[in-house]
């Protein structure tokens, strides 16, 4: 009767993990580097490109180093949290796996269902923003890619609501989500290769900013550190802190992504809290110093555009002129690894969700050569190329932080059931005072879903109803526990 409440043993997931690499399944060959980097390669993208001057002009001022400060806290309550559950439970399902063997399996399906909107609509959100600098970039050079070729035909505003925009398709966005997917579906080894480079790239330009634009820093323009408030809630002051934060989480988006590779790494077990873990406190690091010269180069209320590093730079003057190409080189390659590592887990997920037989077996169907989900990823690829190619990147950037917050609090509630239900189980990674750690965790992502708009809630419930119908059609029938359950 209660089928959707049953939950996934344990020791039945551990099982058919090893059965799987046994049986040639998702082949072992990331190192912790290269989880480390994929990490970052995921992580450092749109975020602090695009949002942290807008964040900054519209919400905290210099104070935007906060934001980013407490943002960074929460995200390394819920970082502990994957990073105990990756290590123990070393599978491709992520969030979702989690919440089968803690919550049942009817919560397990919502949250792989809510995953799409991180991953595969995150991917899509980040081409579009790929697409912005690309354009930019090639008018630098002189190439114009006319605007009908380069957006969305729609756009969204919470005023107006949906207008057409008289454009046709957003071309580069479609593009850039192609490649990831073709890389993709080569091969996970080559795949981490690409983003090694990419991350190369991306930190190089960073670091370059970081140590050149210092010594361009005028004191006067952190003062006030924190402005004033305006007297509207969120308009600088303390309370434009936190919206802040809310803002500029996107930016920390990604991390989580590398638990849905424990089933490729060579050591999990010791491999995936480094990752989770060192790709978050390198990203924090970049985070602060690279706000710190932003808002101490350029006053903050210049910056309320979508290319604030490129504005700085400006601001600086002839001395720091020569930065300028590599900027938006550097925002390029920064963005298309993002890209590329989100859409990387959405198939990975579907894979998990596919073996249990909550989605139908070709989303587990590997490559005989490459041994990818290739199927799954290039269902992923043309699904996030659509998304990408009509519709505005706004609408989209609110649904990812949404769905991302809600496996935050599953994944923070799951490490707490399991300490309960599952004592004495092999923790090679334990979350530091877990009953504190577990319980700020969930509670801030809670109260950061709080903050976001009615509508973007409202999407959330439409898009999880679609699931729920899903489950009830198809899934509750096919799922293996119900077969393992009719046998007996
Ligand atoms: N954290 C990722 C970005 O900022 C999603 O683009």
């Amino acid at each position: 009767m209660n089928d959707f409440l049953r939950k996934k043993p344990v020791s039945l997931i551990l099982e058919q993990s090893l059965e799987s690499e046994e049986k040639g399944g998702l082949k072992r060959s990331l190192t912790g580097l290269n989880l480390l980097l994929l990490g970052v390669g995921g992580i450092i993208g749109a975020g602090i490109f695009v949002l942290t001057g807008q964040a900054s002009a519209q919400y905290a001022g210099p104070a935007i180093v906060l934001s980013f400060i407490l943002s960074g806290i929460a995200c390394t309550f819920a970082a502990f949290c994957y990073a105990e559950l990756a290590a123990m439970l070393p599978v491709s399902g992520s969030a979702y796996t989690y919440a089968y063997a803690t919550l049942g399996e009817f919560i397990a399906w919502i949250i792989g269902w809510d995953l799409i909107l991180e991953y595969l609509f995150g991917s899509a959100t980040v081409a579009v923003g790929w697409s912005g600098y690309v354009k930019s970039f090639l008018k630098d050079i002189g190439i114009n890619i006319p605007d009908y070729l380069s957006s969305s035909p729609y756009v969204f505003s919470h005023d107006t609501g949906w207008t057409q925009t008289g454009a046709l398709i957003n071309l580069p966005a479609v593009l850039i989500v192609l490649v990831s997917t073709y890389i993709l579906v080569k091969g996970i080894r080559e795949s981490a290769t690409a983003n090694n480079i990419v991350v190369f790239l991306k930190c190089s330009v960073l670091l370059l900013f970081i140590c050149a634009g210092a010594s361009y820093v005028n004191i006067e323009n952190w003062t006030p550190f924190i402005p004033e408030n305006t007297g509207t809630f969120g308009q600088y002051g303390w309370s434009g802190i936190v919206r802040g934060a809310g803002v500029i989480f996107f930016a920390y988006i990604g991390f989580d992504s590398l638990s849905t590779l424990a089933q490729e790494a060579k050591n999990p077990q010791k491999d995936m809290a480094f990752g989770i873990l060192g790709a978050l406190v390198v990203c924090t690091i970049f985070y602060i110093a690279v706000s710190l010269v932003l808002t101490g180069v350029v006053s903050y209320t210049l910056l309320n555009v979508p290319d604030p590093i490129a504005v700085a730079v400006n601001a600086a003057g002839d001395g720091l002129m020569w930065l300028r190409p590599f900027i938006k080189a550097g925002a390029i390659a920064g963005l298309s690894s993002v890209v590329l590592v989100l859409l990387m887990s959405q198939p990975r997920i579907f894979y998990s969700m596919s073996r249990d037989g909550l989605l139908p077996p070709i989303f587990s169907k590997l490559h005989s050569k490459y041994q990818t989900p290739h199927i799954s990823t290039m269902l992923c690829g043309g699904l996030a190329a659509i998304i990408a190619g009509f519709l505005p990147i706004g609408i989209l950037g609110e649904l990812v932080s949404i769905g991302t917050l809600f496996a935050f609090v599953i994944v923070c509630t799951g490490v707490l059931v399991l300490r309960y239900t599952h004592p004495d189980i092999n923790r090679p990674f334990l979350t530091p005072y877990p009953k504190f750690v577990c319980t700020a965790g969930a509670l801030m992502a809670l109260l950061q879903m709080a903050f976001l708009p009615l509508d973007t809630w409202i999407r959330l419930f439409i898009w999880l109803l679609l699931g729920m119908i899903i489950y009830f059609t198809y899934s509750i029938k096919n799922s293996h526990l119900t077969k393992q359950t009719s046998k007996k």
